[in-house]
């Protein structure tokens, strides 16, 4: 939908803020600029609503060049939401977020109905309506900018740092609620970071950029994390993006133990069964109570209360390997619970079977790029 061509801006001054960039921005999915302070995130962005024009290049909307397009008609098909939101501090929150609407005409009844709709959908409650920007907090304030940039259902949402003024929790719910309604709405987003786990999770692509406003690497982030194009993206993903990529591993495929799990009810024969150096304890529901050592564990007569506890669980096909590999390493017994999605147990993994696991899908990862090597020229 949005695609760049050999788009540089050169500053008045002289500063080439963006240099030679293109890019292919795909449609309904968040395409993230991460990149160093400097390197020409929202300048870049800025091309994209033309409120910066490039020096040179071409930047293309459904095939269309933008310098064809009248600016109105393209600002009215792209949300804008930049840090600490922008909201006009004189109107009450309904009215900031009814603007754009009742720019295009919508009158007043109509524009406050939708902006009424969207306070529920960016999860603000609706007795903030009448309260004035101020009143509200930050990560609040932010909800309101996104909602007013949705105002008028535009394809197109351009995002600059829009969360990077609120502490790590309410970044966090932020960005949740950002992805919960892209899969709602399914817009065309461009997101503006320099926060490089902020840009895994978001997005679909992530353009890494570097100092001079040139692309360093455009890839999807598994791939970013796997295959950094060079030292400078490898240094910006920092140390531990190996542990970082098995998120993108599914734990669907771990062999799951299921006879060391055994009910509260066990007969004595089943606690011996196993072999295995721990037990996991389940409730009659098959939820998991807790771990207890085989030879302390008596047929009849286990007590809940004497178990170790048995950690976070997680849930095999949702949850990565990077989850099961949490939930081993913070378990007593190094062993990971898995449940289904009633939280009943399915079965426990060692922290053992998980690394081999890890080490056949790093394998399996490498294959795939080799394969691909093989047959490009
Ligand atoms: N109006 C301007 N005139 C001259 N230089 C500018 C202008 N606007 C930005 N620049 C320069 O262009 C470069 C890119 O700026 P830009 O704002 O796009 O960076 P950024 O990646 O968004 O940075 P940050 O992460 O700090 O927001 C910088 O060197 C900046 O000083
Ligand atoms: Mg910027």
């Amino acid at each position: 939908m949005i695609r760049m061509e050999s788009v540089t801006k050169r500053y008045p001054d002289g500063t080439v803020a963006v240099d030679r960039l293109s890019l292919d921005i795909p449609d309904r999915a968040i395409t993230v600029l991460v990149g160093p302070s400097g390197c020409g995130k929202t300048t870049t962005l800025r091309m994209i609503n033309r409120m910066v024009e490039p020096t040179e290049g071409t930047i293309l909307l459904d095939g269309e060049d933008l310098q064809r397009l009248p600016v109105t008609t393209l600002r009215r098909s792209m949300g804008y939401v930049i840090q600490n939101a922008g909201l006009f501090q004189h109107r009450t929150i309904l009215d900031n977020i009814a603007t754009v609407p009742r720019l295009l005409g919508w009158g007043k009844a109509r524009s406050r109905e939708r902006a009424a709709e969207l306070m529920g959908r960016v999860g603000l409650d609706a007795s903030l309506a009448g309260r004035y920007p101020y009143q509200l907090s930050g990560g609040q304030q932010q909800r309101v900018g996104v909602a007013r940039a949705l105002a008028a259902d535009p394809p197109v949402l351009l995002m600059d740092e829009p969360f990077s003024a609120v502490d790590p929790v309410v970044r966090k719910g932020l960005q949740d609620e950002l992805l919960r309604i892209q899969d709602e709405l399914g817009k065309t987003i461009v997101f503006v970071t320099h926060d490089i786990d902020e840009a895994v999770k978001l997005g679909t692509m992530v353009a890494v950029m570097r100092t001079g406003g040139r692309l360093a690497q455009f890839a999807s982030p598994a791939d970013l994390l796997s295959d950094p194009a060079d030292a400078f993206v490898e240094d910006f993903l920092g140390a531990d993006r190996g542990v970082r990529r098995l998120s993108f591993f599914p734990s669907a495929g771990l062999e799951l133990v299921t006879d060391a799990v055994v009910p509260l009810d066990a007969p004595a024969a089943r606690l011996a069964a196993s072999g295995a150096p721990y037990l996991l304890v389940t409730d009659p529901d098959g939820r998991p109570l807790g771990w207890g050592e085989p030879r302390d564990l008596i047929a009849g007569a286990i007590v809940p209360e004497g178990l170790l506890p048995y950690g976070r669980p997680f849930v095999p096909g949702t949850d990565s390997l990077r989850a099961a590999l949490d939930c081993a390493v913070l378990s007593p017994t190094g062993w990971a619970v898995a449940v289904d999605a009633d939280g009943r147990v399915s079965g426990v993994v060692s922290q053992q079977a998980i690394g081999e696991a890890i080490r056949s899908a790093h394998a399996a990862g490498r294959g795939d790029v080799a394969e691909v090597a093989e047959v490009a020229p």
